[in-house]
């Protein structure tokens, strides 16, 4: 795989012609991610523009509903040619199973474990599931792999352990990557890229980083290049 293929671009911008400006500065993305407010606004046809200019797309829904509905709408997501799709793992085996049984083409489906936001007290006196954040996050990734998806969406921090229990093959798809010295914005526990490849990423999602920078195109290239380095450093040891 080609290395710039490892960074997906979080296109968090409020409207297609920003998405449009963003893009022409950066030639060499090849993965860009979509989110809900960007989908509920700009719809299908969106991602066939992306698509027409060759990038591949993580489409960043979330879905979680009752089996059926779950396969109905990951069917139709997947008819749209996105390259990654996500649920929620809370949904249960069974939804996860009709969504995966759902994929067309090349799809490939993430589940989401515990979102980043969901703290320990949260996780315990809301949630009501007993047990620690980390705890939860490897069971939901079971509970994922035994449905057949292709991996989840989770924190840098979570990799290592999820590729120690699942296997290497199982896709772990990480945010809350930031470069050294770079401004954390709301993410709290983060990992630089050199980090997070090491631990075992395969595909880094970042966004503000490089979408809010004042060069795009360089600071998208540092990122490549750490990353690049990153292997090199990993088929060395
Ligand atoms: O700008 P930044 O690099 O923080 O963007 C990260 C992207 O990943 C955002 O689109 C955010 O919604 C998403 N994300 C996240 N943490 C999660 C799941 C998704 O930051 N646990």
């Amino acid at each position: 795989m080609n290395h710039a293929e490892r960074i997906i671009v979080a296109l968090d911008l409020d409207s297609k012609e920003a998405i449009e400006n963003i893009l022409v500065r950066l030639p060499d993305v090849r993965f860009v991610k979509v989110g809900m407010e960007l989908f509920y606004s700009s719809g299908p046809d969106f991602i066939s523009f992306l698509k027409d200019k060759g990038l591949k797309v993580f489409l960043d829904l979330k879905v979680h509903d009752i089996p059926n509905t779950a396969y109905r709408a990951i069917n139709v997501l997947s008819k749209l040619g996105c390259d990654l799709l996500n649920l929620h793992c809370a949904g249960g085996l069974e939804m996860m199973q009709r969504a995966r049984e759902a994929l067309q083409k090349d799809t490939k489906l993430l589940g989401v474990t515990q979102l980043t936001s969901t703290s320990q007290e949260m996780l315990n006196q809301q949630l009501k599931i007993p047990g620690t954040v980390d705890e939860c996050v490897l069971h939901y990734a079971q509970l994922a792999k035994e449905a057949g998806l292709h991996g989840v969406v989770c924190s840098p921090r979570e990799v290592k352990m999820l590729k120690s229990e699942l296997g290497v093959d199982f896709l772990t798809v990480t945010p809350g990557v930031r470069p050294a010295g770079g401004q954390l914005q709301d993410q709290k526990r983060v990992m630089t890229p050199r980090e997070a490849i090491l631990a075992g990423s395969d595909y880094l999602v970042i966004g503000r980083p490089i979408i809010q920078a004042e060069d795009p195109y360089g600071a998208f290239a540092d990122i490549l290049q750490e990353v690049e380095e990153a292997f090199d450093e990993q088929t060395i040891n």
